[in-house]
């Protein structure tokens, strides 16, 4: 990998000011140098590796907040007043820089929401709801995150749905070649599917399902939770008709999600929430809906978290995704070699090269929430468990996994703590 020096120069506004890195380039330990949470006085040092649950903030996100709430704090869309349009304008530019990150084709088509999971939501409900009948079918993955199986599941009890599964191959990937088979009938009308599943690691190929998808006028929907903080998504160049994701995962906050549609799409499907804001008229027996994206935007929307995912934005453009997607496979592909050396652990999904920044595993004899206890005492954070994702941890034949996951400020030697880490977890185990 391709590594220089990434110069610190200062945080500033959120919105055409300097910021808090420059293009200069990418060096993992200059990036980690700007998330306070590494230098907080703790016993132990803090070996982060549980990024894929949520990311650590840079400076530059906690300053873009801290501002705003500092300055200009107003309710948007609302007030006349000098802070208010403040307020409304950081509030619309995070939505513009958001659309330009994706390459959409206009801000209207994104929508805020809280998170991933209300995203996917609103698509099941409101575009599931609206365009699905008794008998279609909604083609699924068993890698799905919980977030994009149960919303489903809802509409398939309340519709009469018929829920399909494109198969997974032994390395963990989804088998393409089963996909005729599964549209043959031509029942199947929407397809969403996870981008990089949180616990394999995979990275599917979106494009290329989308394409089958579509020959077969399917509606997709791409779950780039995991994908959209780590490497350059182009929702156009995708031909995918949803997009959803979160800011949480992407050096922002929490309580922000992402929903980007198809304009015709969000045009045409009625609202997900009601309330004040989404409406255009309303008396007493009757309401028209605001015009995108505001028509899915009901009551007042977090608008602090939203600076926050604006200056997040900033910064992962500043990094350059290319440098990121990268650096999340060069620890992948470093994990797993360490990890290999140690007898009793098996790692799961396929190689480095076809994954993002997770590496999941068993070992063998001790179970995976002990596994997470002791290195805890070494302060290493790693998650442990099902990570929302049972059905793939049933068709594995485990109850349950732990994670490592990765971002821009994990670096080599957190892995080496890892793997020291399992090790004296198995002698404690072996006793
Ligand atoms: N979806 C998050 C994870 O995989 C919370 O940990």
């Amino acid at each position: 990998m391709n590594v220089r020096l990434l110069h610190p120069v200062g945080a500033s506004g959120t919105s055409g000011a300097p910021i808090g890195v420059s293009t200069a380039g990418f060096d993992p330990a200059v990036v980690r140098a700007q998330f306070p949470i590494f230098d907080t006085p703790r016993e132990k040092p803090l070996i982060y590796l549980d990024s894929a649950a949520t990311s650590q903030k840079p400076q530059m996100v906690l300053d873009a907040m801290d501002r705003y709430y500092r300055t200009c704090n107003a309710n948007i869309h609302r007030g006349v007043y000098g802070i208010a349009e403040e307020a409304t304008a950081l509030y619309e530019d995070a939505r513009r820089r958001f659309a330009r990150f994706i390459n959409a084709a206009s801000p209207r088509e994104v929508i805020f929401t809280r998170n991933s999971t209300e995203a996917l939501n609103l698509v099941a409900r409101a575009y599931g709801g609206w365009a699905l009948k008794s008998g279609d079918a909604v083609l699924l993955t068993p890698m799905e995150h919980h977030s994009n199986l149960v919303p489903w599941h809802m509409l398939a009890a309340e519709k009469q749905l018929e829920l399909r599964f494109i198969p997974l191959t032994g390395s963990g990937e989804l088998d393409l070649d089963a996909l005729p088979a599964l549209f043959a009938d031509g029942k199947v009308k929407l397809v969403s599917f996870v981008h990089v599943s949180n616990v394999l690691g995979t990275v599917n190929p979106a494009a290329e399902i989308t394409r089958v998808a579509k020959e077969h006028g399917a509606t997709v929907v791409l779950d780039a939770s995991q994908s959209a903080a780590h490497m350059k998504l182009d929702v156009q160049a995708l031909g995918v008709d949803f997009m959803a994701c979160t800011a949480h995962k992407m050096l922002g906050p929490t309580g922000m999600g992402m929903l980007w549609g198809r304009r015709t799409l969000l045009e045409a499907m009625p609202p997900f929430l009601g309330g004040g804001e989404m409406i255009r008229t309303v008396t007493l027996t009757h309401s028209t809906w605001n015009e995108l994206p505001w028509k899915f935007e009901a009551g007042t929307m977090n608008i602090a978290e939203a600076v926050g995912l604006g200056a997040a934005v900033q910064y992962l453009e500043s990094l350059g995704m290319d440098n990121v997607i990268a650096h999340d496979r060069e620890l992948s592909a470093y994990a797993m070699a360490r990890l290999s050396e140690i007898p009793g652990i098996t790692l799961l999904g396929p190689p480095a090269e076809r994954r993002g920044g997770v590496v999941a595993f068993t070992v063998e004899g001790v179970h995976p929430h002990d596994v997470a206890m002791v290195l805890d005492r070494d302060g290493i954070c790693v998650r442990a468990g099902h990570h929302c994702a049972q059905p793939l941890h049933e068709k594995l034949g485990i109850p349950a996994s732990a994670r490592a996951s990765f971002h821009c400020y994990s670096l080599r030697s957190d892995v080496d703590a890892l793997a020291e880490g399992l090790q004296r977890a198995q002698k404690l185990f072996a006793r």
